[in-house]
């Protein structure tokens, strides 16, 4: 189905993002791999680059060379990292990546990046969310939000509510040329499991994977990352696709009483 296609995607080396590129690769398309770390038997192009600040991402970007189709922005760190490291990857990473690379994104192309289930209820800070994307200086909205306790004890969240956002944004500002949707799932047996365990508490991930009868695989996700991909998703643009097996609508419906 991707015969031909260029796909650039991030966080190539492990999880969700190895296994995204070894689905591309499969269907057809050139896979140019991206990660901090290296990746073992990589079978496309791979670019060893840290996406942790301004200079790692232009000199991942320079080495992506000529017209692409789309990209993945999958690299991501846990809450468990310090918060500047959480938002410096999950945040300004993907935008400045993103920013880079999109003028060599063909007409009818995509971005797909990967947020995640616990920022459902991003829109409620969306003004202070806008504030933080829009920065242009990346350090400078660092330490905007330095004394904010709320956004750095919760880093990983507010990460990822940004990515909401800035899908939205990344959407609107190219309509009609290139489709950006994000992915948000729960949890994935992959190594990033283990600090999600730390983060948010081992109960309330375990408890997930007894209710559901197991985590996603790596493969459920890279699965909609295909989809979105797609022809099947050209009218798809500017959301967002839950991948969670049902644990928010099961969480959602438990809360429910009935009237009377
Ligand atoms: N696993 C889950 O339960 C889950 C749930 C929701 C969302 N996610 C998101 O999915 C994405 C992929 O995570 P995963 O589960 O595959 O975890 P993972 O740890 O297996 O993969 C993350 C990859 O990102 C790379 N990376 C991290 N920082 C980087 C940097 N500075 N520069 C370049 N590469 C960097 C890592 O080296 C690693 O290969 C992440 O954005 C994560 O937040 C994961």
């Amino acid at each position: 189905m991707f015969a031909g296609q260029r796909i650039v995607v991030t966080g190539a080396a492990s999880g969700i993002g190895a296994a995204t590129a070894a689905a591309f690769t499969a269907a057809g398309a050139e896979v140019i791999g991206i990660d901090r770390n290296p990746a073992e038997d990589f079978s496309g192009e791979f670019i060893q680059a840290d996406l942790s600040s301004p200079q790692g991402v232009a000199d991942a970007a320079a080495q992506v060379s000529g017209t692409i189709h789309g990209l993945a922005n999958i690299a991501g760190v846990p809450g468990t990292a310090p918060f500047e490291l959480v938002l410096a990857v999950n945040v300004f990473g993907l935008r400045e990546l993103t920013k880079a690379l999109l003028p060599r994104i063909a007409d009818g192309g995509f971005v797909t990046n990967l947020a995640s289930s616990v920022a459902a209820g991003w829109a409620e800070r969306r003004s202070q969310l806008f504030a933080f994307v829009s920065a242009a200086d990346w350090d400078g909205a660092l330490a905007g939000v330095h004394q904010d306790a709320e956004v750095t004890g919760n880093s990983y969240r507010f990460s990822k509510e940004a990515v909401r956002l800035l899908t939205e944004l990344q959407a609107s500002e190219n309509l009609g040329r290139v489709r950006v949707n994000s992915v948000s799932p729960g949890p994935v047996e992959t190594p990033i499991l283990a600090d999600f365990k730390k983060d948010h508490g081992v109960d309330k991930v375990e408890g997930a994977v007894t209710l559901l009868g197991r985590a996603a695989s790596a493969r459920d996700i890279a699965n909609v990352i295909m989809f979105l991909a797609s022809p099947q998703a050209g009218w798809v643009n500017g959301t967002d696709i839950r991948v969670d097996g049902g644990l928010a609508a099961h969480r959602g419906s438990a809360q429910l009483q009935p009237a009377g």
